[in-house]
């Protein structure tokens, strides 16, 4: 993949089936989800005034749901950055590698859902911006 900008960051519906009974989304297919799955995790019990993240990959490719109640993920691909709140549970949001991203403002009742290729891998992290911010502009660090 070229390097990822925030082109990239997209929120796709997901198949939503509902009746009289609820409704059920449905996540499934490498078309829909884009990478072979192999971790599911999921965010709860955070607190509004506290935010999290304040990191990128070098490599994981991951999705995003709320899948109960909302945040803002502020999304940086180190020329420009932006904000998408994730208040829907029939939309996924699309987080390709070297994309510094930032959770702020969970709301109390947030589940916020993530799929992604790679095991948990420290090493995969990038944790410091000024050296996210050199690795996106090319520069080795
Ligand atoms: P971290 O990625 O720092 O959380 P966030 O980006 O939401 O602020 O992870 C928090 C802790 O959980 C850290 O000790 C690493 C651990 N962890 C795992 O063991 N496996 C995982 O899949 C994830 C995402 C985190």
């Amino acid at each position: 993949m070229s390097q990822p900008s925030l082109s990239d960051c997209t929120l796709q519906r997901l198949p939503v089936y509902g009746d009289e009974r609820g409704q059920l989304a449905v996540i499934e297919g490498e078309a829909l989800i884009g990478f072979p799955v192999r971790r599911v995790y999921y965010l709860f019990g955070t607190v509004g005034a506290v935010s999290r993240g304040f990191h990128a990959h070098h490599r994981l490719q991951q999705l995003a749901i709320a899948v109960r109640g909302s945040c803002r993920m502020l999304l940086d691909d180190g020329r420009e950055r932006t904000s998408i709140w994730l208040d829907d549970p029939g939309s996924a949001l699309r987080l390709p590698p070297m994309i510094w991203h930032e959770m702020h403002d969970f709301s109390d009742d947030c589940v916020l859902l993530v799929l992604a290729d790679y095991e948990y891998d420290e090493r995969d992290y990038i944790r410091d911006y000024a050296e996210f911010r050199r690795l996106a502009a090319g520069e080795s660090v």
